[in-house]
């Protein structure tokens, strides 16, 4: 079979390797595709040498078959389509208090130990999650990033006739948007790059550029004084975490989902002032992952408006490089098959 790794030095290779028997509690999974994150890019710019056991194969938002079923495993068969979890939370310890999906030495698989951008993988039973026959296997490829959203939005509590402002329309910003939009909000999305406005406005959704519109005014008269009742901070960067707090009204929440890797400034008086709460929210738990299945499957949302590319496992080279080039595209995916 054909596996990918990554070699260090923004480099990939293909390579030929031996389809390997899963073991006791393990399945193998005939990978159909794989989505590139930004945290795999991350990676292919050798941000996370010090984290990626090189020579690796990474991915991990994917979809795919089973292929073959391990001892001991139960209620999975082969020829079900599926999609992976990532989660190995084995070493989970007392101290965690049962909050499995973050735990202290929780393992993010396809970062931390061996990912999808192969043509089979084999992976923990229990990290399957087990799609519908009829499920699209592109659209279930980005059941990762939508559980993301899923569990963004959850962990904010939002309501119906809320109001909630997305501060970064990437994929992972446009997701929440599309989430926060099936609860019933009212959803403004910031966004700084043009093309990227232009895809957001394609869903239909209020778009504001905040480098040529005051979004604080333009949030401030939309809500009749009120501001937004949640504030996603997406982007990552210190001028969104300088106006995720000025956009926030009396009383609301502010929901940490971009990766901050350097601590920032924080307009600390905004959250006294105003009673404001912020709420980190790290990757998804089993009812996430579900939800944003059911989604896929119904698909009204249209997801396939986000896949910008398809490309061979074989091209992995070609398709990093080219989303180095084009920075707006929203989701590449590899097909491994
Ligand atoms: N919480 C989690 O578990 C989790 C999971 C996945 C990704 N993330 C993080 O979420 C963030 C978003 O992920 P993504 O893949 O969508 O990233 P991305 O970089 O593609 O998207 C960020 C967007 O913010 C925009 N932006 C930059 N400056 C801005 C500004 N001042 N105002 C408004 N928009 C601005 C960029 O143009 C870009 O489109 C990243 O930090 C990522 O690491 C977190
Ligand atoms: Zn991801």
């Amino acid at each position: 079979m054909k596996a990918t790794v990554y070699e260090g030095n923004k480099t990939f290779s293909v390579i030929e390797k031996s389809i390997e028997e899963p073991a006791a509690g393990e399945v193998r999974i005939k990978v159909a595709f794989v989505g590139i994150c930004g945290t795999d890019v991350h990676v292919y710019h050798g941000n996370m040498d010090k984290r990626v056991q090189i020579p690796q194969t990474i991915g991990h938002e994917m979809s795919g078959v089973i292929d073959a079923v391990g001892a001991e495993v139960k209620d999975i068969a082969v020829g079900d389509k599926v999609v992976v979890r990532p989660l190995d939370d084995r070493l989970q310890q007392e101290s965690d208090k049962g909050i499995s999906h973050i735990c202290e030495k929780l393992k993010f698989i396809g970062v931390d130990t061996p990912g999808a951008m192969q043509q089979y993988w084999n992976v923990p039973a229990f990290t399957i999650h087990k799609l519908k026959a009829e499920t699209d296997l592109k659209l279930a490829a980005m059941t990762e990033p939508l559980a993301v959203a899923c569990h963004d939005v959850r962990m904010s509590e939002l309501k119906k006739g809320e109001t909630a402002v997305v501060l970064g329309g990437g994929p992972i910003g446009l997701l929440i948007a599309m989430v926060a939009t099936l609860k019933g909000a009212q959803v403004i999305i910031s966004e700084v790059n043009e093309a990227r406005v232009a895809i957001a406005r394609e869903f239909g959704f209020t778009v504001v550029n905040p480098a040529q519109e005051d979004i604080i005014a333009y949030v401030q008269e939309v809500t009749a004084g009120r501001k937004a009742d949640v504030v996603f901070e997406v982007a990552g960067v210190q001028p969104s975490v300088d106006v995720m707090t000025k956009l926030a009204g009396i009383r609301s929440r502010v929901v940490m989902v971009a990766i901050h890797a350097q601590p920032k400034s924080v307009n600390l008086f905004d959250f006294f002032w105003k009673e404001l709460k912020l709420i980190g929210a790290r990757v998804y738990e089993k009812e996430d992952y579900e939800e944003a299945i059911s989604l896929i499957t119904s698909n009204t949302l249209g997801f396939e408006k986000l896949i910008s590319e398809v490309r061979p496992l074989s091209a992995i080279q070609e398709a990093f490089e080219a989303i180095d080039n084009n920075p707006a595209g929203i989701k590449t995916l590899l097909d491994c098959q």
